[in-house]
């Protein structure tokens, strides 16, 4: 008799352990047997944090810190100098190949060509539609035609007069990875060579 009861109890709270709660929704946190050290108390971003003198919960790096794999110490790669002039050649790390320059082609059409045009002579839509706009440069220019590729490299870097005009070409460098700026540097003087070539110099321009 006793026995029974027993079981049936057992029986019962099984029935309702693997019955109920099946494919219900909880919006309350599981249920945590053995927590750890897994939910702790923290400062969440923008929550105020009375240990330090400013209350701000959010902490600025110490100065001087680099995150790992962003030292850049390499003014050829990250700056386009070479002993404080324009580089004429690409960094040791970018080679010249079909890639890179397919790469370029494409970088260049994102993000030139609205205000440079396709063949970079400065008269892209942008331009033409915004009233205000300073003229973008034509790139085959004498004096810019013959810059050293570094100095490509350096305007997408940090842009052009930037500082004076807000309507100006702008910084790149947090938008168009280094890289990808070596490989727009790079079409810019093909598109150079290319829009200088006629039937007679035949390509020694
Ligand atoms: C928002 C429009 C805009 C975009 C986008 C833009 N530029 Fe420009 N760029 C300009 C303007 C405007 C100037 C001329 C600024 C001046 O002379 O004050 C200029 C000037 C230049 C110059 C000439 C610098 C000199 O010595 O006079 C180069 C080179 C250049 N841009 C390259 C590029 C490349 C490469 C890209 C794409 C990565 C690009 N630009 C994207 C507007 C733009």
């Amino acid at each position: 008799m006793r026995n029974d009861r027993i079981v049936f109890v057992i029986a019962c709270v099984l029935l309702v352990g693997v019955v109920s709660c099946r494919g219900d929704r909880s919006e309350l946190p599981p249920v945590h047997l053995n927590p750890n050290m897994d939910q702790q108390k923290r400062i969440d971003p923008q929550e105020p944090d009375p240990l330090f003198k400013d209350g701000r919960g959010m902490r600025r790096p110490v100065p001087g810190t680099i995150a790992r794999g962003q030292l850049r110490i390499d003014d050829h790669l990250y700056k386009g100098m070479v002993n404080g002039t324009f580089a004429t050649t690409l960094p040791s790390g970018i080679k010249l190949d079909r890639w890179l320059i397919k790469r370029g082609q494409e970088r260049f059409g994102i993000y030139c060509v609205p205000c440079h045009d396709p063949l970079a002579t400065g008269n892209g839509i942008v331009y033409r539609r915004k009233a205000g706009l300073p003229k973008p440069a034509n790139l085959h220019d004498p004096r810019i035609a013959s810059m050293g590729i570094g100095y490509y490299f350096h305007v997408i870097t940090t842009g052009q007069n930037a500082a004076f005009k807000q309507l100006n070409m702008q910084p790149m460098r947090n938008v168009i990875p280094a890289r990808d700026r070596w490989a727009i540097a790079v079409y810019v003087r093909m598109l150079q060579r290319s829009q200088a070539l006629t039937p007679t110099n035949g390509g020694t321009n």
